[in-house]
């Protein structure tokens, strides 16, 4: 017999629990449980004398004759990540449709019994940087998807403050005002998991006339850039984006943050860290088409240092967190970096 991989023991409230991640049962086992397991564990000492115990074990799945083990396809924590999120709450499969709706307004109904978190507002800043309206966009979408590209290298060049204020507005902006059919909520350009508009860009000013270098956290209720720091640099920036130089240069970077406050007052099950990625994926690619349509370039990383982001944009890392980076300004229209190109010549020559 083995201990099944799909099993991970944690403690809570100084109480073991034994995880089953692929079932998504927890069990709280006792002290002569655990230590039948561990002695297990290190010696394959013979339990079957502990009949009550194995038994247990066996109905429990913490022992079979395999060992569950899966390809490693996914990296371990990953794949356990996977199976802690995988399949919906499947509560109302079996119900009919009228049914269904009828459970959903209850549920519904449960979660306006708790306040909806204050959103942060621009009261709460001292600076405040109020951004022209927006100007009429005209595109043709194919040729600006074809547009396109990640770029590598920028080149200092210095952005128009409508150029910004175009961006900000049809990525993250309340582009459809008030909708009554959506109040108290606000639609923007991208889908958002219940509409409950938790990607939040906080915007890092390099290179754009009309606006002091810093950090700023835009709202979108005003169109106005909030500043959250008045010093940022670009080696600040490698900082946070584990070393990659790449955004040196750009005109201004947009970090992705998600407002969890928000997210755990509709969705609570594991789940919810997946819609988080979804629909900063989407606020991403917007912005992207966005930027081409404003003649500007992007390069986007998922790779950063998110303590070093938090320092910086001054989140807390438990009600906000960051989620992506996405650089916009102008540069050579190549994928690749000229000091990365010629590491790549030396080592084919
Ligand atoms: C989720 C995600 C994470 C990415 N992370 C990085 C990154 O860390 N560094 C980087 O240089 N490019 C990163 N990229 C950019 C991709 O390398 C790029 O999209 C890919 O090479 C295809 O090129 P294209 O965007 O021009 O179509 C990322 C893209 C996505 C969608």
């Amino acid at each position: 017999m083995n201990i099944s991989h799909n099993f991970f023991l944690y403690f809570k409230d100084n109480q073991p629990i034994l995880f089953n991640y692929k079932e998504k049962k927890e069990y709280s086992p006792r002290k002569e449980y655990l230590r039948a397991l561990v002695d297990y564990s290190n010696t394959e000492e013979d339990i079957t004398e502990k009949e009550n115990i194995v038994n247990d074990f066996i109905n429990t799945d913490i022992l079979t004759q395999n060992n569950n083990q899966d390809q490693p396809y996914l990296n371990y924590y990953a794949h356990m990540f996977h199976h802690i999120t995988k399949d919906t709450s499947n509560a109302m499969a079996d119900s009919t449709e009228e049914e269904w709706a009828g459970q959903y307004l209850e549920v519904c109904k449960r979660v306006k019994k708790v306040e909806f978190p204050r959103r942060g507002q621009i009261e709460d800043f001292e600076v405040v940087v109020t951004l022209p309206q927006a100007d009429e966009v005209n595109i043709d979408l194919i040729d600006t998807l074809k547009k396109r590209k990640t770029i590598r290298e920028f080149e200092e060049t210095s952005v128009n403050i409508q150029q910004l204020s175009n961006l900000l507005f049809y990525s993250f902006g309340y582009v459809h005002g008030v909708e009554k059919e959506y109040g108290p909520f606000r639609r923007r350009t991208s889908p958002s998991g219940g509409s409950l508009q938790i990607i939040e860009p906080y915007v890092a000013i390099f290179n754009v006339e009309g606006v002091e270098n810093g950090i700023y956290w835009y709202e979108p209720e005003t169109h106005s850039l909030c500043k959250v720091n008045d010093h940022f640099s670009y080696q600040d920036l490698r900082e946070c984006l584990a070393g990659q130089f790449f955004a040196n240069d750009c005109s201004f970077g947009i970090f992705l943050a998600a407002n969890l406050e928000i997210l755990a007052w509709k969705y609570k099950t594991p789940r919810n860290y997946k819609v988080v990625y979804l629909e900063a994926g989407h606020f991403s690619q917007t912005s992207q088409i966005i930027a081409v349509t404003q003649s500007l370039q992007t390069w986007i990383t998922g790779a950063f240092k998110e303590s070093a982001i938090e320092k910086f944009c001054k989140m807390d890392g438990i009600t906000k967190i960051p989620v992506f980076f996405t650089a916009y300004g102008k540069g050579k229209f190549s994928h690749m970096h000229t000091i990365m190109k010629k590491k790549l010549d030396e080592y084919r020559d």
